[in-house]
């Protein structure tokens, strides 16, 4: 967490001299390097410059699951939120999915009944995974917190390749995950 918030300590940094070169936020640059740490260290204070003054969440969200699509051309990207204690369907791009998640059911519920990031590198290894799409083979989910803590819905990724998604887009999409909630 402290690593984390350093992180974020950093990117505001960032933001403030993507606002001082007066970069629009509406385009999003690309990094072309392969690192894919060098891609999310370009990527998050564009999101967080893209997000910063703007409180609908909404709005946000989808931002966000357009930004991470177009840049990491995932399978599926977005986000579910806690609705009369399910997880509903919110803002994502890829293919049309599950529109509602019980608490502690699929990878999704079991993020936001453990309040706990997982990584899946083999959905068939998942117990109780949720198969929106036959074509998704391996998944991250991100709890999305409030700021006291509680979770509000979580950030999905799919993807329809093996040893694709890691530790490191963990790291970087909880950090993605506390963007948002920077801004509740
Ligand atoms: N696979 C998820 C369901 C959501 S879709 O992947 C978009 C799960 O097991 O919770």
């Amino acid at each position: 967490m402290i690593e984390q918030i350093l992180h974020l300590r950093k990117y505001k940094i960032k933001i403030v001299t993507l606002q001082s070169k007066n970069v629009m936020s509406e385009e999003l640059f690309i990094s072309t390097g392969i690192d894919k740490k060098e891609i999310y260290e370009s990527l998050i204070p564009q999101l967080a410059s893209l997000i910063d003054n703007e409180t609908d969440l909404t709005a946000n969200l989808a931002n966000i699951a357009a930004a991470l699509h177009q840049t990491f051309k995932w399978w599926w990207v977005g986000f579910y939120l806690v609705k009369n204690n399910e997880l509903v369907l919110a803002p994502f791009q890829g293919p049309i999915a599950c529109t509602r998640i019980k608490y502690g059911k699929g990878v999704c519920g079991t993020a936001w009944k453990n309040e706990k990031a997982q990584l899946v590198p083999d959905v068939q290894q998942f117990d109780g995974h949720i198969a929106c799409s036959s074509s998704s083979v391996a998944e991250i989910v991100v709890p999305v917190l409030d700021k006291t803590n509680k979770v509000i819905g979580v950030l999905d990724v799919d993807s329809e390749h093996y040893n694709v998604l890691d530790d490191t887009d963990v790291y970087y999409l909880k950090i993605v995950s506390q963007l948002i909630t920077n801004t509740l």
